[in-house]
């Protein structure tokens, strides 16, 4: 049974506040960048420049907004491996001065795109426990970009509501875009969440595009000033937003593979997809849908996995069921105080059931089609009973004991009219986490049980916050949970984005012990630099080691006036670029490592 802990042991740090521009690790750790925006990943890969980054240029380096990341080791060569991640949006207004932004138009438009999507990276070092260094010119290095070419999969494929005059098919998309949080799966490939690919598109009006957030109106980057599909007015691109919003599934393995956008799994803003298999040999993926009053969202595959068989294993989203979540609490007597859901039994916890949207190619929704369905997500499961969260983030079942965890990172706009036991505070400033359990611990079945695990907060200031039962004074402070992580003893690990706008503290790397005495006990790891979010947490404990993608640093600055020089801090008054350092932020992959030796 796990006990929490790992080996990588470390002494909590207190919490940073919010202006500190470096990371913070506890002490005997140490940390190293791994890979920057703009390093070069092939071997005639230009340097970065960032006077004359072009989308050319941009589409060979790594990108922008490093989220998602994983970093896996070659079989049991602890001195080769390689990193994946995605690169989850652009800050244009702090990447270049806004002369080159003024003059430079169209090739900013194209960086833009082309730093957007993920990044294949292969790593080495020179012995276990040391630092990895990346490896330019690679055997699997990869940009997949917002101009690669994907194949659309499952019953949507080719839809009319697909379909555009660059794709009459409706099955060959171009690019990826807004690639939040993502997982791994057993069979080696990475599947990646679109999430607000509504801020890319002028909309049309439609009520279908306002429940995506779509809105008619120049987009922020304006990138529909250069390439038509991008506004969904011009004739024959109404469909174009159609075409994201997706989890993508690619095979890091091969930087030639097609990857793929799976329509099985439902359109909507998707965190992320982390698989478990069922008892059964079925697999099933989690996904969360990343807006306030969202929902929860569980595929089961129709077909079983097949150890070793990749290729086989590479059609499980094809074929099965795509559900959404409805919880109900089991405290019938339970009260409303000033904060929200006081539960009469002590406990936040209750059942809850899948309800199929699609199964066996079949609508289960009436009135909708199955690929209205899929296209539609939202739109379906707000007929079915589905439970409004409080914004869904990283949904990660725990390779230990297949516990499932959720991540909900706030809601402003949660009330004392809308509370309920699994959504109990209002307003939600500081979010929670949920732990499910599938009944029988069959991931492939239709009902569980689930339980908060913490209710977020500062413990010194808030009057809701919970860490199921662990003493308020012994726990860091946590505000904002949204990517997920377990060390290999099943302990879980929580970053954060967003502490700094409600607990005033960077954003931060917690560990989380589920089991035993100390269940609810939140210890703090590490923190970001300024205006950072600390995302796809990777925790090697058997290496000492922890990896971050510290996302956005400096995203409060403007250009000449910059929060954020991490990592290579050159001050804003001295010339713009010496060697490869530069005078902006650069978001980056860290590696965390202990200095007393393995
Ligand atoms: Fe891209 Fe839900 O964080
Ligand atoms: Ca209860
Ligand atoms: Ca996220
Ligand atoms: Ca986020």
């Amino acid at each position: 049974t796990p006990k929490g802990g790992g080996k990588l042991p470390f002494q909590a740090i207190d919490p940073v506040p919010r202006t500190v521009d470096r990371m913070t690790v506890p002490e005997g750790y140490d940390w190293a960048p791994v890979i920057r925006w703009g390093d070069p990943l092939f071997a005639d890969s230009p340097e970065f420049d960032i006077n004359r980054q072009t989308g050319e240029s941009q589409a060979q380096q790594f990108g922008y907004n490093c989220d998602y990341l994983n970093i896996i080791t070659d079989g049991r060569n602890d001195r080769s491996g390689y990193l994946v991640n995605s690169h989850e949006y652009t800050n244009e207004y702090i990447m270049f001065s806004p002369e080159y932004i003024a003059s430079n138009f169209e090739d900013v438009v194209n960086v833009g795109i082309a730093a957007h999507g993920l990044s294949i990276v292969d790593l080495k070092r020179d012995k276990k426990g040391a630092p990895w260094t990346y490896v330019r010119g690679g055997r699997r290095n990869r940009r997949i970009t917002g101009f690669t070419p994907f194949a659309v999969d499952g019953p949507a494929a080719g839809s009319k509501l697909l379909q555009t005059v660059e794709d009459p098919t409706g099955r060959r998309v171009l690019g990826t875009l807004n690639n939040c949080a993502g997982g791994t799966t057993p069979w080696g490939t990475v599947l990646s969440g679109e999430e607000n690919f509504d801020q890319y598109f002028v909309g049309t009006g439609s009520p279908e595009e306002a429940r995506y957030g779509l809105r008619p109106g120049p987009t922020g980057r304006q990138w529909e000033r250069v390439y038509d599909r991008f506004n969904l007015n011009n004739p024959g691109y109404k469909n174009e937003a159609n075409r994201f919003g997706w989890i993508v599934e690619i095979d890091p393995e091969d930087p030639t593979s097609t990857p793929v956008k799976h329509t099985l799994l439902g359109r909507f803003k998707h965190e992320a997809g982390n698989v478990y298999i069922a008892p059964n040999g079925q697999v099933a993926v989690y996904m969360g849908d990343d807006q306030v009053n969202d929902y929860v969202y569980k595929f089961v595959s129709k077909k079983k996995y097949i150890e070793g068989n990749k290729k086989h294993n590479m059609t499980l989203l094809s074929e099965g069921t795509l559900y959404v979540a409805q919880y109900q609490g089991d405290s019938p007597q339970s009260e409303i105080d000033g904060r929200g859901t006081v539960p009469s039994d002590g406990d936040f916890d209750g059942t809850g059931r899948w309800i199929p949207l699609v199964k066996d190619n079949r609508s289960m929704v009436p009135g909708m089609s199955v690929d209205e369905v899929l296209v539609y997500t939202r739109l379906a499961a707000d007929t079915v009973g589905a439970t409004k969260m409080d914004r869904p983030e990283d949904m990660e079942p725990n390779p230990v004991t297949g516990k499932i965890y959720l991540a909900l990172t706030n809601n402003s706009s949660r009330s004392l009219a809308t509370v309920d036991e699994a959504n109990p505070v209002a307003p939600n400033r500081d979010g929670h986490v949920i732990e499910m359990i599938e009944d029988g611990n069959d991931h492939a079945g239709e009902s569980f049980t689930w339980n908060i695990l913490f209710l977020a907060g500062d413990p010194a200031k808030s009057t809701s916050a919970y860490f199921s039962g662990f003493p308020q004074d012994q726990v860091s402070p946590i505000s904002c949970p949204d990517n997920l992580a377990f060390d290999s003893q099943g302990t879980l690990w929580v970053s954060t984005d967003g502490q700094p706008g409600k607990i005033g503290y960077g954003d931060a790397l917690h560990k989380v012990t589920l089991e035993g005495p100390e269940r609810g006990k939140v210890e703090q790891f590490l923190s970001v630099p300024r205006d950072a979010e600390t995302c796809g947490p990777v925790i090697h404990d058997r290496d000492n080691s922890v990896f971050v993608a510290v996302q956005h640093p400096g995203e409060n600055g403007t250009w000449g006036a910059q929060t954020s020089y991490f990592p290579d801090y050159l001050p804003a008054s001295g010339p713009v670029q010496v060697g490869d350092k530069v005078a902006a932020p650069r978001p980056t992959v860290v590696q965390v490592f202990s200095t007393r030796g393995n």
